[in-house]
């Protein structure tokens, strides 16, 4: 009897903790799953990447939860630049395709890393720890760089299909078995686009909460590699310590030429609201992220100068006035943006988003904004949001020496 309700307590506690933010993950116990995932599985999993970088994030997510589900190693894509990117990179940006067209062009991608070294391949590991993915999640990884190198990179090119599209979510367990009735002896799955499978996020979390959970934190709340955390640093130093995070997003063709133009009128006019009812006072520090150069001077205009605001130009350009800022102390030393930009090998544009995205997540609170911007939601805004949960455990990583990070794989200390 005894047992039985402290058993059920367990329950109850371990439920709860499917919900605590990182600071509490390190008592997870072992799932009956543990050693599956012991060994890298010899069976693959892969899709097309496309779209901008926070689809690419949930596209991740995704192919990353079916690689846990079905036991196999997820191969990642490169990390294609940013819209607008004048950087030139091997893989450009690219628009959603159907099912068999999207493998086809997941095919030409293996066929186009085996021309090109290591530095010509855009890894997302220059932005994520792949490691911690797999401590935290089971879930092995490698770039489709490095898997064409492999025994195994003849399976992608021998790819055939019989199939239109990937199966229906129903529920978990009957996509899984539909999955394999397609791919169980096939050494490499192609899924098409990973980011199409948008139900598969509801139907995994309702199947497998703490999976999903974990899988969510490594992918959309990645844990920066140690040169994205430079880059902050970098970045950092050039706000005040207290600030609100804000991000504006502005319609992919929209320019922002006005600022009295009717609809950013209306928003601004929202959002600055917004800040004005939530008792952020006068003279208050903003962070403001937007892809629009000209959000910032707009901002001011309909806020009359209220706030002090700063974005990433005032990160480019800093003054030398705003080192007196009681700026964060960071405990390591901090290299300069030129060199923190230089380290990561990608484009220009994905390298500005990043600090966008870190420090409106990094924010005391946050606001969001959409002009001219048609969806429900802003999957960048979502992802900002995410971030933010953890906002004490990453400003830790930021503040602290950035060897200090590993302390933040004992949360993943679950090997399976
Ligand atoms: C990789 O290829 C590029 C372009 O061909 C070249 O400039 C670079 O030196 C090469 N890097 C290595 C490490 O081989
Ligand atoms: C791919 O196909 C070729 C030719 O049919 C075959 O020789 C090779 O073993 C196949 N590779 C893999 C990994 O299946
Ligand atoms: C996979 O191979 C096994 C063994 O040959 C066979 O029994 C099974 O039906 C195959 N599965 C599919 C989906 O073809
Ligand atoms: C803002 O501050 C005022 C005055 O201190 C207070 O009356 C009001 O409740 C506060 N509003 C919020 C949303 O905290
Ligand atoms: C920054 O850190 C150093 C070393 O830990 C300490 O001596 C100094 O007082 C700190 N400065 C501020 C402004 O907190
Ligand atoms: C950071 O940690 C490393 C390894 O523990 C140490 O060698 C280095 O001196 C530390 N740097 C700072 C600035 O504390
Ligand atoms: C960062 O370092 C400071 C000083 O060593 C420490 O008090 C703080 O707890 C550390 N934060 C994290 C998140 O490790």
């Amino acid at each position: 009897m005894r047992v039985a309700i402290l058993i059920a307590i367990l329950i109850l506690v371990s439920y709860e903790l499917a919900f605590s933010p990182l600071s509490s993950l390190s008592v997870y116990t072992e799932t009956t799953d543990e050693k599956l995932f012991k060994e890298r599985p010899k069976k693959f999993i892969f899709y097309y990447a496309h779209a901008g970088f926070s689809n690419q994030l949930y596209a991740l997510q995704r192919a990353m939860i079916i690689a846990y589900a079905t036991r196999r190693t997820l191969v990642i894509p490169p990390l294609l630049p940013h819209i607008g990117s004048a950087t030139h990179t091997k893989f450009g940006g690219r628009a959603g395709k159907n099912f068999k067209d999207a493998n086809n062009i997941a095919i030409e991608d293996g066929k186009a890393v085996m021309n090109i070294n290591s530095t010509e391949f855009t890894s997302w590991s220059e932005i994520l720890d792949y490691d911690f993915i797999t401590d935290f999640t089971g879930v092995h990884v490698m770039d489709v760089w490095e898997f064409m190198r492999t025994e195994f990179g003849g399976a992608l090119l021998n790819f055939t299909t019989d199939i239109d599209e990937m199966p229906l979510v129903t529920s978990w367990m009957e996509f899984v078995d539909e999955f394999n009735t397609h791919f169980e002896n096939e050494t490499i799955a192609l899924i098409g686009s990973a980011f199409a499978l948008l139900d598969i996020d509801q139907a995994f979390k309702l199947f497998d909460e703490d999976a999903f959970e974990r899988i969510r934190i490594a992918s959309l709340c990645f844990l920066p590699s140690d040169k994205v955390l430079d880059l902050i640093r970098a970045a950092i130093i050039h706000v005040p310590k207290h600030y609100v995070g804000v991000h504006m997003r502005f319609g992919d063709m929209y320019h922002l030429s006005q600022c009295d133009e009717t609809n950013a009128a209306e928003e601004y006019s929202k959002l600055i609201s917004s800040i004005r009812g939530a008792n952020i006072t006068k003279g208050s520090a903003i962070y403001l992220g937007s892809k629009d150069g000209n959000a910032k001077n707009c901002f001011d205009e309909h806020s009359q100068f209220e706030f002090r605001v700063f974005s990433l130009h005032d990160i480019t350009n800093p003054l030398p006035l705003e080192k007196k800022f009681g700026v964060y102390n960071i405990s390591s030393e901090i290299p300069s943006l030129t060199d923190a930009m230089g380290a990561i090998n990608l484009d220009k544009g994905t390298k500005y988003l990043l600090i966008d995205l870190m420090l409106v997540s990094l924010g005391h609170s946050y606001f969001f904004s959409r002009v001219s911007f048609r969806p429900k939601s802003s999957t960048f805004q979502e992802i900002i949001e995410q971030r933010h949960k953890f906002r004490e455990q990453y400003m830790g990583l930021i503040l602290n020496n950035s060897s200090d990070h590993h302390h933040l794989r004992k949360y993943g200390d679950v090997r399976y």
